[in-house]
């Protein structure tokens, strides 16, 4: 939601009664965002006063036990402390309902479990199933969301099912289009909410502010004034406990695929007409619709892949990707993934587009940098005592929130020297700590049904049908063409030349102290 304050803390709109089913609920991912999202959600009265969570797994816990988990899991992570009052609120909603994922008994007999706490509450309510599942179960899911009634509840009133779906969205074009086809047939797409957790992020909000809400950027943000766009995903850790996962996805996919494409969308897209769903998610999808397919035959130094050796991070030793746990030794699987990229439309034909993200590099760091064309070499790029920067607009999503321009600025003294100076503003020095995490606006977001900060189901296709054939293509070729990087750098030379070749160079990592 971009357009008003959160629904019960301001807007019109009231969350009616809700219950919440996650699956994959003894999952990391409800350990570390899920729970502690609508605990912080409902110590900030934003759920609806009758609000029940459900969790569903294979695990055959009971209820004691699964809050038991939950309450650790907000003790480890939830960015405020959980007071015994607030607990106890949630506590006495919290149940657990076990069953494999592709048993309809079990859907059924969920089913029946909703039907009950519904009776208590005496009202109906929404259910918001949230699917968290590694994405091999998503289709049993939904199917069996579909077949015992549960997606069609409440059909066409303000308490119909919602449904999110957690990324990855498919593994490529035709697995992305087959999920698209069972959640056509199961749901009405108003009920859809693909998640992709950056678009949560306050900072990727604020961009479109940034960009629509002020006038001195569009009559520069177009091909005449901007020389490139380079957006870096980085993180300083490695896999961790998620081989398993990671191993079978890689850099493209886990990364570029949704959360960069949707950057790039974001900072590409022409002005929507309105501030409704629609009218910004057509305007990205045809941001992305207009990038130019990339080259794969051969080899393409402009399709970059690479998998990260032992090195040092942060001074420490770290293990290479092919010594991780879970990692098969001769796994091809890339960790990093670099690309250059070109929009076919008026405003951006020929600026390049620069995208990189990996894991195991010099730092976490996610910045969109819009390069500006040199000024004209009239009075000072005339002359070699005087360097002229292009001016850089950085806008730094996380960490160290905010923007900063680049402009030249000669130095104090007699002699004329330049030197660039930042304007810098910081969302901590200007707003104060403790913003809300990604996860509390989305699933926010979704109760009261707003889809603007969730991806279409042809917008995950549209991005998917850009990589589907770059990630074929490095399937059938192996090891071919995977190169590699030490742990704790910026990634392979050749991400480096990428941007040399065309008077570029990576500004993200420069810019930061
Ligand atoms: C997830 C990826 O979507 O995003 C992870 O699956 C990655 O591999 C994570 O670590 C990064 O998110 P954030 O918010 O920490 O930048």
């Amino acid at each position: 939601m971009i357009n008003s304050t959160p629904s019960n803390s301001g807007s019109t709109r009231k969350t009616p009664p809700t219950i919440i089913v996650i699956f994959g609920a003894s999952g990391d991912l409800t350990a570390r965002k899920l729970a502690p999202a609508i605990f912080n959600l409902s110590k900030d009265g934003l759920l609806p006063q009758r609000c029940f969570l459900i969790g569903y797994g294979r695990s055959v816990i009971s209820n004691g036990e699964f809050k038991n988990d939950i309450k650790k899991a907000l003790d480890l992570h939830s960015r405020r402390k959980i007071e015994d009052s607030s607990w106890n609120a949630l506590e006495k909603n919290i149940f657990f309902h076990a069953g494999a994922y592709d048993d309809i008994g079990r859907f059924s007999a969920l089913k029946e479990k909703i039907s009950k706490i519904e009776e208590q509450m005496e009202c109906k309510a929404q259910c918001l199933f949230y699917v968290s599942t590694p994405p091999g179960v998503f289709m049993p899911i939904l199917e069996n969301l579909g077949e015992s009634g549960l997606a069609k509840r409440h059909k066409g009133t303000e308490t119909a099912s919602k449904v999110i779906i957690e990324k990855p969205f498919g593994r490529d074009l035709s697995t992305a289009h087959e999920l698209n086809l069972v959640i056509n047939r199961r749901f009405d797409e108003s009920q859809v909410f693909r998640i992709d957790h950056y678009l949560g992020k306050e900072t990727v909000q604020s961009l479109l502010v940034q960009r629509f809400a002020n006038s001195i950027f569009e009559p520069v943000w177009n091909r005449n004034y901007v020389s490139s766009v380079q957006i870096t995903v980085s993180e300083d850790l490695g896999v961790g406990s998620r081989g398993g996962y990671y191993d079978r996805s890689g850099a493209l996919r886990d990364m570029i695929q949704n959360h960069v494409m949707q950057l790039l969308a974001l900072t590409a897209m022409e002005p929507p007409s309105s501030l409704d769903p629609e009218s910004i998610r057509d305007e990205k999808v045809k941001a992305l619709k207009a990038l130019k397919p990339l080259v794969i035959e051969g080899y393409n130094p402009e399709v970059i892949r690479a998998s990260y050796a032992a090195g040092l991070v942060d001074g420490l030793p770290a293990k290479a990707y092919l010594k991780e746990d879970g990692i098969p030794p001769d796994s091809v699987t890339e960790t990093y993934a670099a690309l250059k990229l070109y929009l076919d439309n008026w405003r951006w034909k020929g600026v390049p587009f620069y995208l990189r993200s990996g894991k195991r590099l010099a730092m976490k760091a996610s910045e969109i940098v819009v390069q500006f064309t040199r000024p004209p070499a009239i009075l000072f790029g005339q002359d070699s005592r005087f360097k002229v920067s292009p001016n850089l607009l950085v806008i730094r999503i996380q960490p160290n929130e905010g923007i900063t321009m680049f402009l030249n600025s000669k130095t104090p003294g007699l002699e004329t020297k330049l030197q660039p100076i930042k304007l810098a503003f910081g969302y901590e020095t200007t707003f104060g700590s403790n913003t809300p995490e990604a996860y509390e606006r989305l699933i926010l977001d979704a109760l009261n049904g707003d889809g603007t900060l969730f991806i279409r189901g042809d917008e995950a296709e549209t991005s998917w049908g850009l990589l589907s054939p770059v990630l074929e293509c490095w399937e059938s070729k192996g090891k071919d063409g995977l190169d590699s990087y030490a742990s704790g750098t910026w990634g392979p030379l050749a991400a480096d030349k990428l941007l040399l070749n065309s008077g570029h160079e990576w500004i993200t990592g420069k810019t930061y102290e």
